[in-house]
């Protein structure tokens, strides 16, 4: 199966190119996953007319399915409510036969930290019990480890040191993250964490471009690219082998 990963859209800011909106819909339409996570930062402020119009752009998407989590910027002004009007719940979730994918809120309103809170560690712990024979994944707006190139570490969640140590014991195989503008792979403890540029804005770090993630799972071999949404080059891969406790 395939997923891609995108993020931080920042929808209706100037930043948003449209352009580039219109060839990411092409690119991600043309592959054609069977899932489409985005993480986080969909809309700028917020607001509802905000909401109102990156809910018009995603309808572009001809992907079945779509996790999509909150950022910072869309739980900004009571925009976390706004949220749950549209996309139901901040904490979507979604399995096959291959993958179990659980989407988390680890925005505060109107604060660019992190949280995911003490009171979430129970719900995730039961989310993920008896799926060992599947690939266990998790998306949340925040990175839980620094990303290189992003300046002096301020936003990182609270409690990510404990998060961490949860995604550790429970075998989590995939973390999906995006807030930082900067495309990033990190490897702990057999856990790969996988940061996702921002995907069509011009709020990039340095000589930095708009990219995305493709995910290539083949039973328990997994592949990710991360794609230069202007040139469509793969600019970063892994291939990796799965091992879960089964
Ligand atoms: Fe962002
Ligand atoms: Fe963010």
């Amino acid at each position: 199966m395939k997923i891609i990963h995108i993020s931080d859209l920042h929808k209706t800011s100037s930043f948003f190119i449209k352009e580039w909106g219109n060839m990411l819909i092409d690119q991600v339409n043309r592959i054609n996953p069977e899932l489409l996570i985005i993480s986080g930062d969909i809309t700028d402020n917020g607001y509802y007319f905000e909401y109102e119009e990156v809910v018009e752009y995603l309808k572009a998407f001809k992907i079945k399915n779509m996790i999509i989590v909150p950022g910072n910027h869309d739980a900004r002004n009571e925009g976390y409510r706004i949220f749950e009007k549209f996309f139901k719940t901040r904490y979507p979730q979604f399995e096959n036969d291959e993958i179990v994918i659980l989407g988390l809120d680890s925005s505060e309103p109107d604060l660019d930290d992190g949280h995911i809170g003490r009171s979430h560690y129970k719900y995730i712990e039961n989310c993920f019990k008896g799926k060992n024979n599947k690939i266990k994944a998790i998306t949340l707006h925040h990175h839980l480890i620094p990303i290189p190139g992003t300046g002096r570490e301020r936003h990182i969640p609270v409690d990510s040191g404990d998060m961490l140590k949860l995604i550790k014991d429970l075998g989590v195989n995939f973390v999906f993250s995006g807030h930082k503008h900067m495309p990033w792979i990190w490897n702990l403890n057999n856990t790969y964490f996988i940061n996702s540029g921002t995907s069509a804005t011009r709020k990039l770090k340095g000589m930095g471009y708009p990219s995305y993630n493709i995910i290539t799972i083949n039973k328990k071999e997994v592949r990710i690219n991360e794609i230069n949404l202007i040139t469509e080059e793969s600019k970063m891969s892994l291939e990796t082998i799965i091992s879960n406790g089964d």
